[in-house]
């Protein structure tokens, strides 16, 4: 069966520059022509040409049929082209498809090959390293005029993930593949907005600290008030992808969109589920309806605030919900679709700035909790303790002892509840007295984010009760 797609091997820049060349001198497009040299390097081989066979073993047993020496030979007669231009010419090919996140095939339409002679000639005798870059821009503006510009931070996870092997789903590395790799896997990008990527860094999101919380908060920040950003989508790992969520919802100080997304299956897996997931990111990134919605997580064809959404399955691709005020909207056949606004304060109403942050802990009631882990969170420096208590936050009365001696000792106790869905409101008159605040629908682990920013500006009780209120 014929192949349509033929692989030119990047590193192969100089055969790349030259087959560019010979196939446009020929009048054939790159495609016709690597595959006629290729035919003949198998018929010289006394072989037959299977396509399929050629697809399969590409690039490397393609590699090895192309004969340097020859290839080079019959370029200087058919074009007359030096070797050192056709190398050039190849490596500039090859960097602006990984930069403008094309395929090979792409890059060829887009820039016909007169032009890169013409693009050599200007720019490329005297640097030629730095001349790669200053064409890429040139490029970058003609394609992309006129489309909102996106930038992607990766910080790891999953959806970088790389795996032994294609049915793998769990036993993989996160955050292996960098971010122009992420990119040149989805070229339907490049419909939507001018999409380029920056590595924030590239961990399991297990790791996440204080430390690129602060960094990408930063980030994000400078990109949006400027030019260089109509929308931001950040690539994470979904361990903890909704705490790093609803702290820029809350330190993020612009009407922007902000989109975080990741996947369940690593880059390498049959069917992963990233890059759509980073597709429909961008979609909605561009959306005028997602601006001025706090930061948004998009998973799985779904659009949910980051105040509300938490990672509800460890396995599947269904892994994210709303579960106690359902998602804000889809992203159905590419078209995102927003049904409900958030109406908490967040991003340019929120009164918080990233500082450092305090510590606080988070304690997960059980029947037969003794207290003991509270004393111990006192001990340790916790300023705030989160307590994932049974049903409407309740408190078992061993614990309810040391948390009103933690709170006598100036650490704030937030309530929370250990299920999934409903609200923690003022329960007992105890709780009150004590100064306990209630975490309203947040979970813990969201509670500890906002206790933690709240912590760095006051502890008066009333002061953070109202916070807890409004946010
Ligand atoms: C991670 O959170 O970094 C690993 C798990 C995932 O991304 O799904």
């Amino acid at each position: 069966m014929e192949s349509e797609r033929i692989e030119i091997p990047y590193e192969d820049c100089n055969n790349q520059g030259r087959i560019f060349s010979l196939a446009n001198r020929l009048g054939h497009d790159m495609n016709t022509y690597a595959r006629r040299y290729m035919k003949s390097k198998f018929v010289a081989q006394g072989k037959d040409f299977d396509y399929s066979y050629y697809q399969i073993a590409s690039p490397s047993y393609s590699l090895d049929l192309v004969d340097e020496a020859e290839l080079h030979e019959e370029g200087a007669r058919t074009d007359g082209i030096s070797n050192d231009e056709a190398y050039w010419i190849g490596f500039f090919y090859k960097y602006f498809a990984l930069s403008l996140s094309l395929t090979n095939e792409q890059a060829w339409e887009k820039i016909p090959f007169d032009r890169m002679r013409a693009f050599y000639a200007e720019y490329g005798a005297a640097s030629k390293e730095t001349a790669g870059e200053e064409m890429a821009k040139i490029l970058r503006k003609e394609m992309t005029a006129g489309k909102p510009h996106v930038v992607i931070l990766a910080t790891g996870g999953t959806i970088a993930g790389s795996a032994p092997s294609a049915a793998s789903v769990i036993g993989y590395r996160a955050g292996v593949l960098n971010v122009d790799e992420m990119l040149a896997a989805v070229p339907e990008l490049a419909d939507v907005a001018d999409v380029r990527g920056e590595t924030i860094c590239a961990i399991d999101s297990k790791d996440m600290t204080d430390e690129i919380w602060l960094r990408l908060t930063a980030c994000v920040n400078e990109l949006l008030a400027s030019d260089d950003a109509d929308g931001v989508v950040i690539a994470h790992g979904t361990d903890t992808l909704e705490e790093t969520a609803y702290f820029l919802q809350l330190t993020v100080k612009s009407d922007r969109p902000v989109v975080l997304t990741g996947a369940m299956r690593p880059a390498t897996a049959l069917s992963a589920d990233g890059p759509m997931n980073l597709l429909d990111a961008a979609r909605v990134a561009v959306s005028k309806e997602a601006a001025g919605k706090g930061v948004l997580v998009v998973m799985n064809g779904e659009i949910h605030s980051a105040r509300e959404v938490t990672k509800t399955r460890t396995l599947g691709v269904d892994a994210f919900g709303s579960p106690v005020l359902g998602c804000l909207g889809t992203v159905d056949a590419g078209v995102p679709v927003f049904y409900r606004t958030p109406s908490r304060r967040h991003t340019t109403q929120s009164e918080f700035t990233a500082a450092s942050l305090p510590r606080v802990d988070i304690l997960y009631g059980h029947a037969g909790d003794d207290g003991a882990l509270a004393d111990a969170c006192v001990r340790a420096g916790a300023k705030g303790i989160v307590y994932a208590g049974m049903g409407n936050g309740s408190i078992p009365a061993d614990v309810e002892k040391a948390l009103i001696n933690a709170a006598k000792e100036g650490v704030a106790v937030v309530r929370a509840s250990r299920g999934m869905g409903g609200t923690a409101v003022s329960a007992e008159p105890s709780y009150d007295a004590a100064g306990f605040i209630a975490s309203d629908t947040l979970s813990p682990q969201k509670a500890r984010v906002l206790l933690r920013l709240a912590l760095a500006k006051t502890n008066d009780v009333k002061e953070l009760r109202r916070i807890f209120q409004e946010y």
